[in-house]
């Protein structure tokens, strides 16, 4: 099990005595509030970083105390890269609320430069939470979520470009008051970026290369911060599921054209709307700076047990790394060709 599967789940008691995850509950047993200091729980990234969806919880308030970090993170095999992250990884923590939540965010800077966050799921005065904050300062404010979708989150400091390149985003889920109008059986979230990483010495991490990137010549095109991880690490659901992809595109300036081998869309709700959905899809285009959920159903007799891939089908950006493998039942790894 996850370390974030520990905090949101049957372990939650655990998480309560390093104080990492709080609830406060209300009466009637409903927990009115949901705290979570990614400062105390960590993403996990090895052997590959964790896919599943954060699940949803009930209160009605969520408080996210987010660090800001400076981290050396290995973005291909044997490819490190000196990044800059919300809550020590990249992308950094996926966040769930429910549409109509009150979302209290505390930004914490324990960088040696200026940062900031722009929520893209907040209708909020940008010069007041998304300003900027220096070393060691905090920021904390609070707005209600209106609005379903899964969010693009960044660094918003100029020059953007520079911060969002270097790893400063992550993903908002904001499920609809009335949910999305299925049951899924397994939730994924999916970050897609670019990496323009400058020559480096063989073992030293590499830094920007701001000329590439203003050309969009990205060096890796990635699903949740590393080229390839799923191809050796599938994403795993049973014959029969109902699988939804939380697809959130960071860019920061490639489109992505999701879409899975062996498979259709029963549903995808462009900008992760549920009043914009469509049936019957082959592959859509998530902009950057966008999101999209999307979903499929891994049934017997049409796409039962066996290996897909999930790609973005502008495929050089898939050879780039932006493919993985969904494994469904116990078919074999070994025969897939993708
Ligand atoms: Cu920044
Ligand atoms: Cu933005």
């Amino acid at each position: 099990m996850s370390v974030r599967g520990a905090v949101w789940g049957t372990g939650a008691l655990v998480a309560l005595s390093v104080g990492a995850f709080a609830m406060t509950v209300g009466r009637g047993g409903d927990p009115t509030t949901q705290r979570i200091d990614f400062g105390a729980v960590r993403t996990v990234i090895s052997p590959a970083f964790d896919p599943a969806a954060p699940a949803p919880s009930r209160a009605r308030i969520k408080e996210f105390r987010i660090p800001m970090t400076h981290e050396t993170i290995e973005i291909a095999d044997g490819k490190t890269y000196e990044g800059w992250t919300f809550g020590g990884t990249i992308p950094g923590p996926a966040l769930r609320v429910r549409q109509g939540d009150t979302v209290r965010v505390t930004l914490v800077n324990e960088t040696p430069m200026g940062h900031s966050i722009d929520l893209h799921s907040a209708r909020i005065p940008m010069n007041e939470a998304f300003r900027t904050i220096g070393p060691g300062q905090e920021l904390t404010f609070e707005f209600e979520a209106r609005d379903a979708g899964v969010f693009m989150v960044h660094c918003g400091t100029p020059p953007v470009l520079l911060h969002i390149m270097q790893g400063m985003y992550l993903a908002i889920i904001v499920d609809p008051a009335d949910g999305w109008g299925t049951e899924a059986d397994k939730e994924f979230v999916l970050v897609q970026s670019e990496f323009y990483p400058n020559a480096s010495g063989s073992d030293e991490p590499a830094g920007p290369d701001i000329e590439a990137a203003l050309a969009r010549n990205a060096r890796y095109v990635v699903f949740n911060g590393k080229a390839f991880q799923y191809k050796e690490n599938p994403l795993r659901a049973e014959v029969g599921d109902r699988v939804r992809f939380f697809v959130m595109n960071a860019g920061p300036s490639l489109s992505s054209d999701f879409h899975v081998v062996g498979a259709v869309f029963d549903r995808v709700y462009p900008d992760a709307d549920p009043a914009h959905v469509l049936t019957g899809v082959q592959t859509y285009g998530v902009p950057a700076g966008g999101g999209a959920v999307f979903e499929t159903v891994f049934e017997e007799g049409a796409s039962g047990e066996g290996v897909y891939a999930f790609v973005t089908h502008a495929f050089a950006d898939a050879e780039k790394g932006a493919v993985g493998l969904i494994q469904v039942g116990a078919a074999d790894l070994a025969t897939a060709s993708h």
